[in-house]
């Protein structure tokens, strides 16, 4: 029996779907902790390619549970969408397999307005370049305790209350201050009470079910989504995302207790990407990153931005074993260096004079770091159908033993390809 924390090293995007996909096949429930429908998990699955952005990707899976803890922000109009499409491609999503804390906190329609109505006033180069989801509007309002939960959906009085107060003050908020049109109550209301009576089948405690599987020796996958450097409290400030990012969370976010958790696994992009604004130290503005952000197909899963990309940084991929504990990386898309004649890894930052092992808090700082490259010589070969480490070719060994020499991290999984069998499973976390 195991618990194993998915967590993300970079600014997300690195292939968590992937690995949470493969490593499903050893946990019997599956769990979101934090974030919203601003994540997306692409993953192909004998061809067919699918995009999560709330349900956990364990629902492919039969007899697997997955859950949605109470770290998340959820959009009920889009958990009902995505289960709407399940249906559609013949996989029926029933309470037995889908569990959503009655704690999570609601995403309402003011939300995203909020969201687009501010990022829309801010100036350039002030801009944080969310997804516009409602994510942090709605974090903040659970901040300040205003905040509407998926259980209180189901007291009609309460509900009403609660959103009578809200609606009056974001209506202020949205006309008075973000030149924005007001939101309608009845709208809402209606809406919001015939999402109720569709998800009050879901709603539930998920820490005792989580207590209750662990105690009955199940094995269970914490799902993060985003990444280290899109942490609120340990990320590029402000240009972050909403919640804790970062694997501690999986315990709040699911009302899980830290002694429970075995594993972490930490998910590393073999190069890194960026979607939105924000400080980007390794990024590259030349034809190679160019070209790896084609063969890699870097555009954002959830809204199709391109992503911006770089060398891999060793610099933030140290301080996400730190932060995070992690005790295996999964390297992603190795295969997309293939002909690249040389590859460069960041192993420390310049500034002012002063060289630097991790990411520093102020963002004045961080927007001037450089970069301290280590080059290593590239590989020609295509790699996506090898599935043994010693197949490898020596000059792609070497790039992957020197990630572990960095980041002082054993590597417990290989990925060379979108596919599901393009894994190379060195050590299973699940079996440690
Ligand atoms: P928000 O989470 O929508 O508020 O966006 C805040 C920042 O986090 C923006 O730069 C987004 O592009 C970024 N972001 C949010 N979710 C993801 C994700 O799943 N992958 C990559 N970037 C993300």
């Amino acid at each position: 029996m195991a618990n194993v924390v998915i967590a993300g090293t970079q600014w997300g995007d690195e292939g968590k779907g992937k690995i949470v996909d493969l490593l499903t096949q050893y946990a019997h429930c599956i769990v979101r902790f934090q974030g919203g429908n601003n994540a997306g998990h692409t993953l192909v699955v004998d061809g067919r390619q699918f995009i999560f952005h709330l349900i956990p990707s364990g629902i492919l899976y039969e007899n697997k549970k997955c859950l949605i803890g109470n770290g998340v922000v959820l959009d009920p109009g889009v958990l009902l969408g995505e289960m709407k499409e399940l249906a559609e491609n013949g996989l029926k999503v029933s309470p037995d397999k889908l569990m959503i804390s009655e704690n999570t906190h609601l995403i309402m329609p003011y939300h995203n307005r909020l969201d687009l109505a501010s990022e829309a006033l801010k100036k350039t180069g002030k801009k944080i370049g969310t997804t516009g989801r409602g994510i942090g509007p709605c974090y903040a309002d659970k901040i300040i305790r205003k905040g509407i939960k998926i259980g209180e959906l189901l007291d009609k009085d309460l509900f009403k209350e609660k959103l009578l107060e809200n609606i009056d003050e974001k209506n202020y908020i949205l006309t008075k201050q973000l030149e924005s049109d007001p939101v309608s109550f009845d709208e809402i209301y209606e809406q919001y009470r015939k999402y109720a009576e569709d998800l009050a089948p879901y709603i539930g405690n998920v820490s005792v079910e989580l207590d209750n599987a662990r105690k009955s020796g199940k094995n269970i996958l914490f799902e993060g989504a985003q990444g280290t450097q899109l942490d609120i409290d340990h990320g590029t400030y402000p240009f972050v995302t909403s919640s804790n990012t970062v694997a501690g969370n999986a315990c709040a976010g699911a009302g899980f207790g830290p002694s429970h958790i075995d594993a972490v696994i930490g998910i590393l992009k073999a190069y890194t990407t960026r979607v939105g604004e924000g400080p980007f130290p390794t990024e590259l503005f030349d034809a190679t990153g160019d070209a790896i952000q084609k063969k890699g197909n870097e555009f954002g899963a959830t809204t199709g931005r391109k992503r911006r990309c770089g060398w891999l940084d060793g610099v933030i991929a140290g301080d996400a074993v730190r932060l995070n504990g992690i005790t295996g990386l999964a390297i992603t898309k190795l295969d997309i260096l293939s002909g690249q004649p040389t590859l460069k890894i960041a192993t420390e930052y310049e500034e002012g004079g002063e060289r630097l092992a991790c990411m520093p808090g102020n963002i004045r700082r961080v927007e001037r770091l450089k970069p301290v490259y280590e080059e290593l010589p590239g590989w020609d070969e295509e790699i996506g159908d090898v599935r043994n480490f010693d197949d490898l070719p020596a000059k792609t060994q070497d790039y992957v033993k020197r990630i572990e020499e960095i980041t002082e991290t054993p590597i417990s999984i290989i990925s060379v390809g979108p596919d599901r069998e393009k894994t190379l499973l060195l050590k299973n976390p699940f079996e440690e």
